[in-house]
């Protein structure tokens, strides 16, 4: 029987199964406005270096309702400079991010899935618990912690969303195709700490959601190794995702919060 690669085979399924702008054609020109918030609007995004992070912070600049947006990194000048490993550096960015009033928007566009050695995995033979933990810490410690910081810091007046992009592949129930062990494990972790998140941010902050969001299979560092066997024009660019993902958020209302949204604006089980 042919062997079959969990790593490719996955991410050519989450592209089939989008339906959303395709990179030829992109978005509309109107896509990914913030009408549903109170304008001027502050936004703070985590990981401004990767290929949705910096797309989302620069489409976040261009809108008319943004009044500030911050931009943190690992690489960036203080005081947006963190790591997600430093619990303390990420207080420090939101205690900036905040000085001046609360936050409208916060996006975690931090995560990881592959880097040298460590590759997604396509059997349980190949499970290191050095790569379960560095995929943890990466894409569900690190946003806990970001969480923690973040949430008391939204504004409760009006519209406030905490989204942090997660994946497709964290959904448990969609998963029929199995490998990427420790990647998938730790986007579904992610996965409900979020929507914990969301039932425990009801009580101070009614009006406020917390998402987790998949962006489709989208042209960046992280899907680089993988995007071979895609079917031609699945891949979208990260300034398409960007804009489709802000507009859906734009669309969410406070009785989506806790769940995980596809750029195209249909909810994932989880
Ligand atoms: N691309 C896709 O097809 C796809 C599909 C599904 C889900 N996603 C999710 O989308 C999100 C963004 O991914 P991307 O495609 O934009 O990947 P990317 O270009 O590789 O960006 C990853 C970002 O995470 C940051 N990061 C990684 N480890 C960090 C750490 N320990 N501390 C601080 N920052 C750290 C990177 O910072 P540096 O610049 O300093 O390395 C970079 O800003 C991820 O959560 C990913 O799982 C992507």
């Amino acid at each position: 029987m042919k062997k079959v690669s969990p790593s490719r085979t996955e991410l050519a399924k989450e592209a089939a199964s989008a339906s959303a702008p395709d990179a030829a054609s992109g978005p509309a020109p109107t896509l990914g406005s913030l009408a549903s918030f109170q304008a001027p609007l502050r936004a703070l995004i985590f990981g401004a270096s990767g290929g949705l992070g910096a797309a989302l912070t620069e489409h976040l600049r261009a809108q008319p309702e943004v009044g500030e947006v911050f931009g943190a990194a690992r690489s960036a000048e203080e005081p947006w400079r963190f790591t997600l490993e430093d619990e303390a550096s990420i207080a420090k960015v939101v205690a900036n991010a905040s000085a001046n009033g609360p936050l409208d928007l916060v996006i975690v566009a931090t995560g990881l899935l592959h880097a040298a050695p460590l590759r997604p995995e396509k059997t349980w033979r190949q499970l290191s618990g050095e790569a379960l933990m560095t995929l943890f810490q990466v894409n569900a410690v690190g946003p806990a912690l970001i969480a923690k910081h973040c949430l008391p810091q939204l504004r409760r007046d009006a519209k406030a969303v905490f989204a942090a992009i997660s994946a497709r592949v964290g959904s448990i129930e969609d998963n029929r195709l199995g490998g990427w062990h420790s990647y998938r494990a730790s986007k579904a972790a992610l996965n409900m700490l979020l929507r914990n998140f969301a039932i425990e941010l009801k009580l101070s902050h009614p009006q406020a959601l917390c998402v987790g969001l998949h962006p489709g299979t989208v042209d960046t560092a992280l899907s680089a190794p993988f995007q071979s066997a895609l079917p031609p024009g699945q891949l979208q660019t990260p300034q398409a995702s960007a804009a489709a993902l802000i507009e859906v958020l734009d669309r969410l209302s406070v009785e989506d919060s806790g769940r995980l949204w596809a750029y195209d604006g249909q909810p994932i089980p989880s």
